[in-house]
């Protein structure tokens, strides 16, 4: 088993009232959507997805144990990370479109300063103005980026998923790539089956080893750290757990 790498936080962006990112004095190399996993000493081990490559920084929302600890380390803390694991999106075509929800933006951010000599489209979903995060990120390398919020305080009121829905009336994509809560990402996959698009979907579970030994994060049978976290359509297909349920750390199932 690889033993976490022990790094010192060299700065802290706020990105919003309960997201940072981390930066650290490291470079690394890996595919938008390849995750790390982050290790607090005798508290837990969790993913992460890359955010910056270099340097390496990953952003984390405050939602839980895991993230509220990280939430009040500063730079000169240090943190333990194992890296990268699991598959990245893959470039396909020329011309394709971003759908991301909440804190899902995080890998796609990364994707679209990775794939150059593309044009993209994002739709980024957040639930309030408050939430939206790496809007400006997004536009130095999409040639658009629509907006939509919830509650309509920024962009236009409704779900990502309404805004692809119009936007593929008008418009033909050679994948589109998704990454958000999993309800979000299965009406996209729908959509894309429907205008017979190629999709690809970064799945989340309950991770414990992180490289596909313990079983905890499959998804049917796939192991999502192993195989995903990236699912392209022909995986996506073949699913029945997709957009249905999921398993707490105990292993009972939580419908969606
Ligand atoms: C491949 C992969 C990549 C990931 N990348 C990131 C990342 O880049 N940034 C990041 O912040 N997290 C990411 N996660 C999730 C991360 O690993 C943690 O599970 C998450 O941050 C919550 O951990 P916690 O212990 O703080 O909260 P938990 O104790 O696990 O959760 C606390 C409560 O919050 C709920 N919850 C969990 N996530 C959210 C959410 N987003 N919004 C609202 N409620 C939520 C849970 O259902 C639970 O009720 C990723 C997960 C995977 C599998
Ligand atoms: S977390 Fe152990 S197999 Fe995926």
């Amino acid at each position: 088993m690889e033993t976490p790498e022990v790094l010192e936080i060299k700065s802290v962006v706020n990105e919003s009232k309960d997201v940072k990112t981390f930066f650290f004095d490291k470079k690394i190399k890996a595919e938008p959507g390849q995750f790390l996993m982050v290790w607090i000493p005798r508290l837990d081990e969790k993913p992460f997805a890359v955010s910056f490559e270099k340097p390496l920084g990953i952003t984390f929302k405050k939602v839980g144990s895991f993230t509220e600890q990280l939430f009040k380390m500063k730079s000169g803390d240090k943190i333990g990370i194992r890296d990268p694991y699991g598959n990245g999106f893959k470039l396909k075509g020329k011309k394709v479109c971003l759908v991301s929800g909440g804190r899902g933006v995080i890998p796609l951010a990364f994707l679209a300063e990775k794939f150059k000599k593309v044009k993209i489209t994002a739709i980024v979903g957040a639930k309030t103005k408050n939430d939206l995060l790496f809007l400006n990120r997004l536009k130095k390398h999409c040639s658009k980026v629509i907006v939509t919020t919830d509650d309509g305080s920024f962009g236009e009121k409704k779900f990502p998923t309404d805004a692809l829905k119009d936007l593929l009336k008008k418009e033909k994509f050679d994948c589109v790539y998704t990454c958000g809560p999993e309800i979000m990402m299965k009406k996209v996959f729908e959509l894309c089956e429907n205008h017979k698009i190629e999709c690809q979907a970064s799945l989340e579970r309950y991770m414990k080893c992180g490289f596909g030994l313990c079983g905890q994060c499959c998804i049917d049978d796939v192991r999502i750290c192993k195989d995903g976290p990236v699912l392209n359509s022909n995986q996506l297909r073949k699913l029945t757990e997709f957009g249905v349920f999921e398993r707490e750390k105990s292993g009972k199932k939580v419908y969606f």
